[in-house]
């Protein structure tokens, strides 16, 4: 019987040349290889002797749940499905039912027994032979996948008989171009030391985990932070706000996401209020669409000024870690009073904390800073830390306070039909003087229109 067939669909390049060299160095196979959905369903379609596939779910053009009912309908192959594990991923796949044999799960980022075990796993379900390489302390891999080291820390071998092994490189001597030169002489496969072997693919998956760890993360942030945006568009119709306005806000909150992600407690305080859609994460963004327009409206409207304001609207309330505390806008004594000791000594530092957090951040301006430490400040002058009322602070500070008012406003209250007079009436009692009378203006007028 012919070499067992294996697909595999993975839209990363240097993903599935992984995935090939460790299915290559274990089993005698062939592999049909699709970057696309498409192009996977098209391969499934045209060859009848598949053994099992092997599917990542994200791909462009139809992902891997599209790719699992093509294989339904027709073939009902053993089938592997790779992924990040985002719960939200998993469409079209209801019938996917992992048993360990035929449907096997694995989770990102793998392991390269886990992926061999997957395979060995489907082939048994199947009559196809199994492929085994025997293994005699050297492990294969095509010579196309090392054209490019220039030096590598391992003796590669050519297989010249059974059990016979010739070296051709010494580690750490320049290798490609003597790579390059067997290539062309149509040689397929060196060897490694099966040890070797190991470790080089280990070394590759631990840089892919870290990318991967990474980018995981950010994308569950990012993903919160988009459908938050989705659920304040009501929020955002009241007010208003263009389309483009949305977008270029969503564009730089993003990048403030993936630059403040690199720190590492940052990324755990973000991970944890991200996670949920509930005030804390809700007011910041609204209040970022709503001191954008301001700000805007104030011919301040540089994509550095949104900058500084993104930074602050994400950061601000960030080591509260909940949306209970996130609600009190002014300490006055009897809210601080309800709460319990621990809880008010939070609410109390919070913006000097998350100052000091932010001390080795290079990127975050100092503009921020100072609208982080002020952002409790009140024009009554019972704010907090400094009770400095409305003058002694700064005009983006200003901005972005009356923005957290409005926004608590639109968040928490019933707006009949979009009547926003309430608002109004409080923002002309409450800020109107000082550094707030210009963004209260600002706002007022543009609600008039
Ligand atoms: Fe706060
Ligand atoms: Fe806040």
């Amino acid at each position: 019987m012919a070499r067992p067939k294996i697909l595999i669909a993975e839209a990363d390049k240097d993903l599935l040349d992984i995935y090939q060299i460790v299915i290559e160095s274990e089993f005698d196979c062939e592999l049909l290889i699709a970057q696309t959905g498409d192009k996977a369903i098209e391969l499934l379609n045209n060859f009848d002797d598949i053994a099992c596939i092997i599917s990542d779910y994200k791909m462009p053009n139809r992902n891997g749940g599209d790719l699992f009912q093509a294989n339904l309908k027709k073939k009902k192959l053993p089938f592997t499905l790779i992924s990040g594990g985002f719960y939200s991923d998993f469409e079209k796949l209801e019938k996917f039912k992992p048993d360990g044999e035929k449907y096997i799960f694995l989770e990102k980022p793998i392991t390269e027994n886990g992926l061999i075990k997957a395979i060995r796993n489907m082939l048994s379900t199947t009559s196809f032979p199994q492929g085994d390489l025997h293994s005699d302390n050297y492990t294969r891999i095509k010579l196309k996948f090392l054209s490019e080291e220039i030096t590598l820390p391992y003796d590669l071998y050519l297989k010249l008989s059974e059990g016979k092994y010739t070296k051709i490189i010494n580690s750490e001597e320049e290798a490609n171009e003597i790579i390059n030169k067997y290539i062309s002489k149509n040689e397929v496969f060196c060897y490694l030391k099966t040890s070797a072997f190991t470790e080089y693919i280990q070394v590759k998956l631990e840089q892919f985990a870290e990318e991967f760890s990474e980018s995981a993360g950010q994308h569950e942030t990012l993903r919160t932070s988009h459908k938050i945006i989705n659920s304040l568009e009501m929020g955002l119709e009241v007010l208003g706000i263009r389309k483009e306005h949305i977008e270029l806000v969503d564009k730089i909150t993003d990048n403030c996401l993936n630059y403040l992600k690199k720190d590492k407690s940052l990324e755990k305080l973000l991970k944890n209020s991200f996670s949920n859609e509930g005030y804390l994460v809700s007011h910041s963004l609204l209040a970022l669409h709503i001191s954008y327009l301001i700000s805007s409206r104030m011919k301040l409207n540089d994509e550095e000024i949104l900058r500084k304001l993104a930074y602050a609207s994400i950061l601000h309330d960030l080591t509260l870690g909940s949306d209970e505390l996130s609600q009190i806008m002014i300490i006055s004594q009897d809210l601080l009073d309800e709460l319990p000791l621990d809880k008010r000594l939070i609410t109390r530092n919070h913006t000097k904390e998350m100052a000091a957090l932010l001390e080795n951040l290079e990127q975050i301006p100092s503009d921020t800073l100072k609208i982080i430490s002020e952002h409790h400040e009140h024009p009554n002058g019972k704010g907090f830390p400094r009770n400095s009322g409305s003058r002694n602070i700064s005009p983006l500070s200003g901005i972005f306070i009356i923005s957290l008012k409005i926004s608590d406003f639109i968040l928490t209250r019933k707006i009949q039909g979009g009547d926003l007079s309430e608002l109004v009436k409080e923002l002309k009692c409450d800020y109107s003087n000082g550094k707030f009378k210009g963004p209260c203006n600002e706002f007022i007028n543009y609600l008039s229109k």
